[in-house]
C-alpha cells in the first residue's frame, strides 16, 4: 500500500475510522513528462488507483505506446495518451490533480542546481498550459531543481492570476521514503510504522530529517544522527552514481510520487486523516517556502504541523539555520527567472 504519514495522535483515534475509500469516487490525473523515467512507472502505480476515473499522460514524445500498454491494466482508469504542445491544453481540461514530472534528470558530478537552465523553462511553459485549463487543480511539481522549480511555478500562476498557495506542492515525499527506511534498517524498526518527518527543502543540505521526531519514538545516538542524516541528505546522490550517467532516481521516486497523489486523492475525497511533508508556501520560517508536514483537505493545505519545528535538538537547530541562506538563494533564483 502507498502509505501516507499517519496523524498525530490526538487526532488519530477520532478520525482515522470516518473515511472509508469511496467506491464512486472518479478523479481525473494528468502527469507531464509521462513517458520518461519516472513517468512511466508513476503512471503504472496511479493506473492501479482505485480513486481515478481517468488518468492522462502527456510528453514532447513517445506517449502513444505507453499508453497502450497500460491501457490493457484491468483497474478501473480510462488512459489517454497526449502528445506535444499541440495536445497539451487538452490533457489537462477537468484534471483534478497534475503531476510533473517533466525535465532533465542528473549525471553524476551535477548537483541539481544544475538542471535550472532547462528544467526552469519546461516547468514555466507547463504551468502556463495548466493555469489556463485547470486552475483548480493541485499541482505536484517534481522536476529538480525543486526548490527553484516550485517558486517558478507559484510565480507563473500568480501572473496568470490563479494563484492558490494551498494547491501547489514540491514534492518531497522521497525524501520521507529514504528517511522511513533508512532508520527502520538502522534501528531494526517495522518499516510500516516509521515516519520521519523530512523538513526545509529538497538539495543537499536543504533536506533536514527530524530525527528527534521520529514516531514511534526512537533514541539516536549522535553518531547516528549524523550518519542518518548525511545519508538521507545524499541519498539522490547515492541513486545517481549508481546508474553512471544513466540517469537519478526513478523507480523510488514513482512510489513516492503515487502515495502523494494517493494521498491528495483521499483528501479530495474527504479523508480527514491526511499529512504528508511537502515545499509550500509557509509561514512556519522566515523563507516563503518551507518542506514541512502538512495536513491536507479538499482545498489543498489546511495546516502546517508546526509542533514538528518545536523542541528540536541543537543538531536539529543547527541545521535549521544553516540550511536557510541555500533555500533562500534557490527561491529568489526561481523567482528571478519568472518574473525576468
Ligand atoms: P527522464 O529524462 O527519464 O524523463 C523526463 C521526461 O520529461 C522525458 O520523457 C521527456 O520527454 C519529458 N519532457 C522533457 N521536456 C518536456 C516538456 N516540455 N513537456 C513534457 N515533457 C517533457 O527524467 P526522470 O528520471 O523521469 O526525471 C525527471 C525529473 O524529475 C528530473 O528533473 C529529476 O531531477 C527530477 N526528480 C525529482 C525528484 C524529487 O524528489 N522531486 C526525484 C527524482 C527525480
Ligand atoms: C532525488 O532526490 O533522487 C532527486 O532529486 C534526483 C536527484 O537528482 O538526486
Amino acid at each position: 500500500a502507498l502509505r501516507g504519514a499517519a496523524a498525530p495522535k490526538a487526532q488519530k483515534s477520532s478520525q482515522r475510522s470516518q473515511y472509508h475509500l469511496n467506491p464512486q469516487a472518479s478523479y481525473k490525473v494528468a502527469i507531464l513528462g509521462a513517458a520518461g523515467g519516472i513517468g512511466q512507472p508513476l503512471a503504472l502505480l496511479v493506473k492501479m488507483s482505485p480513486l481515478i476515473s481517468a488518468l492522462h499522460i502527456y510528453d514532447i514524445a513517445n506517449v502513444k505506446g505507453v499508453a497502450t500498454d497500460l491501457s490493457h491494466c484491468n483497474t478501473p482508469s480510462q488512459v489517454l495518451g497526449f502528445t506535444g504542445t499541440s495536445e497539451l491544453p487538452n490533457s489537462l481540461k477537468g484534471v483534478d490533480v497534475v503531476v510533473i514530472p517533466a525535465g532533465v534528470p542528473r549525471k553524476p558530478g551535477m548537483t541539481r542546481d544544475d538542471l535550472f537552465s532547462i528544467n526552469a523553462n519546461i516547468v514555466k511553459t507547463l504551468v502556463e498550459a495548466v493555469a489556463d485549463n485547470c486552475p483548480d487543480a493541485f499541482i505536484h511539481i517534481i522536476s529538480n531543481p525543486v526548490n527553484s522549480t516550485l517558486p517558478i511555478a507559484a510565480e507563473v500562476l500568480k501572473q496568470k492570476g490563479v494563484y492558490d498557495p494551498k494547491k501547489l506542492f514540491g514534492v518531497t515525499t522521497l525524501d520521507v521514503v529514504r528517511a522511513n527506511t533508512f532508520v527502520a534498517q538502522k534501528k531494526n524498526l517495522k518499516l510500516i510504522d516509521v515516519d520521519v518527518p523530512v523538513v526545509g527543502g529538497h538539495a543537499g543540505i536543504t533536506i533536514l530529517p527530524l530525527l528527534s521526531k521520529t514516531r514511534p519514538q526512537v533514541s539516536f545516538n549522535d553518531e547516528e544522527v549524523q550518519e542518518l542524516t548525511l545519508r538521507i541528505q545524499n541519498a539522490g546522490t547515492e541513486v545517481v552514481e549508481a546508474k553512471e550517467g544513466a540517469g537519478s532516481a526513478t523507480l523510488s521516486m514513482a512510489y513516492a510520487a503515487a502515495r502523494f497523489v494517493e494521498s491528495s486523492l483521499r483528501a479530495l475525497d474527504g479523508d480527514a486523516d491526511v499529512y504528508e511533508c511537502s515545499f509550500v508556501q509557509s509561514d512556519l520560517t522566515e523563507l516563503p517556502f518551507f518542506a514541512s508536514r502538512v495536513k491536507l483537505g479538499r482545498k489543498g493545505v489546511e495546516a502546517f504541523i508546526s509542533s514538528d519545528l518545536q523542541g528540536l535538538t541543537e543538531y536539529e537547530q543547527k541545521a535549521l539555520e544553516a540550511l536557510k541562506p541555500e533555500l533562500k538563494a534557490s527561491i529568489e533564483k526561481g523567482i528571478a527567472f519568472a518574473q525576468k
